[in-house]
């Protein structure tokens, strides 16, 4: 094992510009040189049977690197042989001896890169029993949510048999040579299952008020405690505000008697949390402000003396390091802004924030965990792939003078891909701004302006590998013969239309793009035509203006290009703001007020309207029949292939721009 590095942070420009996340801090013994934690993540690399891979230990050194000597927690393991504590299909397990091996390589790695190397005992409780046909919990309270496994509840027998095994699997993280510990009482899983009094309905000394609710917290923490030993930090993730109230659950000072009494058996951290899977209130998606929940670090400061640690949409450096300043905040945890980039924080230690590959709150990291499949990001395609060295970016055997016809975000993320291997790569955009569609996509509301922030990496990555850029100039067939390039990339998008149908004359019709621009003039009631991303920021802008909207669309849903975890905010939001949406249909003629949509069962339904929005969109690559014909090489990526998302752009240019 390498021998830890000292920190000094002094005269690093991020310790100047925010120097309450580069102090130290002191956990129990242990003094940690800046306030920095990469928050546990699931990441369903492990194999079946839980067994850490080198997919998984390369995913976790890498985030150890970007801490720059802060914690680096590894994902909550499950402790029982019967698996009715795990929740995700790849998630570690420490249930025996077995798994010691795997768990030493893991606190080795994230120890070699000076971090401090943390280890997570987690029960997924309610969320549990992934690959069997029920989960546990303190009472049998139906699920919620369809996806989930009906719950056992557990015996007093079982409640002892988990403590013990929260304490062995505890032993083996002190064995593997982990400096820290926390056991996760976060969203849903067992602890806070017996914590709420929406799932604790239990009347023996395991349930009742909310002391006999923590019994279980408490016991396990003295277990924990016995079989570490006195000097290892231990930590817990709880919940200061279950955000239940639909259904009943702690009040937040129910949730802080908690937090003392935690502290009372042994605690030395405390990592705040809120919300919870059954609960109706979204706290980490994109509409949510960064530092909302920072009130609760506050409470939690105010109700216990142990350092306070808090994630949760803490994304711009200057947010946690005015929360350490003001005295409401210790730690700065981040989850989803270190799977995006794995190097945040240390680019936040250099003054590269430019640089930071910004995470869109989009939450498909999440949306895949649930699913069973392996983690991936939406806007960073090597996440998960760290181990795999045909992902990375490697000097180019034969540098090539390329054109990038487009810049959006697929030409981008090509275009400095392929310079940083040392390709000549000129980036041509007809219009005066980069971003495309991005540009229309941030105008967005809720949040939407962080999309544009993937534009602004990009750009500053291009300028740092050398890409030229044409700013006001067209791709056209002339152009290719004045330049003559070895390849063309086309990364030009779409353009957005709409079918010709009886009547189209009768009524002004604008585009969506207008719309989100503000250009547009729109009536009081309106028909979107289209049901995806841009159909639903036309459609909320408008509705949020007051107007009448309906949406047409063919697919089966609304949204059908939005990750699952995060369309049922925009389905709120939509149906908030009293928007009717047509499934399955189509305009099918224009009349003089108005439009016939056809709709599920053959119906015709007259709908009445001012102005139609046209929202859908088609590939534009018209340059590829005349560059072939040239004798250039050419690709398609991005929307020019097919229309879909950011992420599908970026991850063509990125895969495009590694094999060029
Ligand atoms: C209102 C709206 C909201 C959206 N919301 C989301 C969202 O929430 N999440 C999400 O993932 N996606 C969203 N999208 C979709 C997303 O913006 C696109 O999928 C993405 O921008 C596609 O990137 P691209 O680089 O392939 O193409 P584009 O972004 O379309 O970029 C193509 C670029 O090429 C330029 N160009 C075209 N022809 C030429 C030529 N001959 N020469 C030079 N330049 C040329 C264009 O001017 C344009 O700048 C939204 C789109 C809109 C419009
Ligand atoms: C993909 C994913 C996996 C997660 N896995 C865990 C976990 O194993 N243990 C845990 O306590 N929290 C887990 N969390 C919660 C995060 O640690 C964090 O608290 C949450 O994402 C909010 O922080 P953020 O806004 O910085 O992402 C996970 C979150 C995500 C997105
Ligand atoms: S998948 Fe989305 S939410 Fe998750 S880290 Fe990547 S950008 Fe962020």
């Amino acid at each position: 094992m390498a021998h830890k590095p000292t920190w000094d942070y002094s005269d690093k420009p991020g310790a100047k510009r925010f120097p309450h996340l580069f102090k130290p801090v002191k956990i129990r013994n242990l003094t940690i040189p800046n306030r920095i934690k990469y928050a546990a993540t699931e990441d369903n690399l492990n194999d079946p049977s839980g067994f850490i891979t080198p997919a998984g230990l390369e995913y976790m050194r890498e985030r150890a690197k970007g801490v720059v000597g802060g914690i680096c927690c590894m994902q909550g393991v499950y402790m029982d042989p019967k698996r009715e504590g795990q929740g995700y299909v790849g998630q570690a397990a420490a249930w025996d001896d077995r798994y010691l091996p795997g768990l030493t390589k893991m606190a080795e790695a994230i120890k070699g890169e000076g971090a401090v190397s943390d280890y997570q005992l987690m029960h997924c409780g309610r969320v549990g029993g992934v690959d069997i046909d029920h989960c546990v919990g303190p009472s049998l309270v139906p699920q919620r949510l369809k996806i989930f496994r009906p719950v056992k509840e557990m015996t007093r027998e079982d409640i002892r048999r988990t403590i013990k095994e929260h304490a062995e699997a505890a032993k083996r993280g002190s064995q593997a040579g982990f400096e820290m510990m926390e056991i996760s009482g976060i969203v849903g899983y067992l602890l806070s299952n017996f914590i709420s009094s929406y799932t604790n309905r239990r009347t023996d000394e395991y349930g009742g008020d909310i002391e006999g609710r923590c019994r279980f917290m408490v016991d396990t923490i003295e277990n924990v405690r016995d079989a570490i030993g006195k000097e290892m930090p231990l930590m817990i993730r709880l919940c200061a505000e279950e955000l239940l109230d639909e259904v009943g659950g702690n009040t937040p000072e129910e949730s802080m008697v908690s937090y003392k009494l935690a502290e009372k058996a042994g605690i030395d951290c405390i990592s705040v949390t809120q919300g919870w899977q059954e609960s109706g209130t979204p706290v980490i998606t994109r509409d949510i402000p960064q530092g909302k929940w920072l009130y609760n670090a506050k409470r939690a400061k105010e109700a216990v003396k142990v350092p306070v640690s808090m994630a949760y949409r803490l994304f711009d450096p200057a947010i946690p390091n005015k929360a350490i300043g003001d005295g409401i905040l210790d730690i700065w945890e981040m989850c989803r802004p270190m799977i995006a980039d794995p190097h945040m924080p240390k680019k936040v230690l250099e003054g590269k924030l430019d640089e930071i590959r910004p995470c869109v709150a989009c939450n498909l990291c999440l949306a895949r965990l649930f699913r069973d499949a392996p983690m991936t990001c939406y806007v960073n395609p090597i996440c998960a792939h760290e181990s795999d060295p045909s992902w990375q970016a490697k000097p180019a055997e034969t540098k090539k003078r390329i054109i990038v016809a487009g810049g959006g975000p697929a030409g981008l993320e090509f275009a400095y891909v392929a310079a940083s291997r040392g390709h000549e790569v000129h980036v041509f955009e007809q219009e005066d701004r980069l971003g495309g569609q991005i540009w229309y996509a941030g105008k967005g509301l809720y949040g939407d302006e962080e999309l544009m922030g993937m534009i602004t990496y990009q750009q500053a990555m291009c300028k740092r590998h050398g890409v030229d850029f044409h700013l006001g100039q067209k791709v056209t067939p002339a152009l290719l013969d004045e330049e003559s390039p070895d390849s063309l990339i086309i990364a030009t998008g779409v353009k957005y239309g709409h079918p010709t149908v009886p009547g189209i004359e009768k009524h002004p019709l604008v585009s969506a793009l207008d719309v989100v621009e503000g250009k547009a003039t729109v009536g009081d009631r309106v028909v979107i035509w289209g049901g995806k991303k841009p159909a639903i920021s036309a459609a909320l802008i408008l509705a949020e203006k007051g107007k009448k909207v309906t949406m047409v669309f063919k697919e089966r849903k609304v949204g059908k290009d939005v990750n699952p975890s995060y369309i049922w905010r925009y389905i709120q939001k939509l149906g908030n703001k009293g928007v009717k949406t047509y499934k399955e249909a189509d305009i099918e003629a224009f009349t003089d007020d108005g439009v016939i949509v056809k709709a599920l069962y053959e119906t015709r339904i007259p709908v009445k309207c001012d102005t139609v929005v046209y929202a859908e969109r088609e590939p534009v690559r018209d340059l590829e029949a005349a560059a072939k014909e040239k004798g250039i090489e050419v690709q398609v990526i991005g929307d020019a292939l097919v229309p879909r998302s950011l992420s599908n752009a970026i991850h063509d240019g990125y895969r495009t721009g590694i094999r060029i």
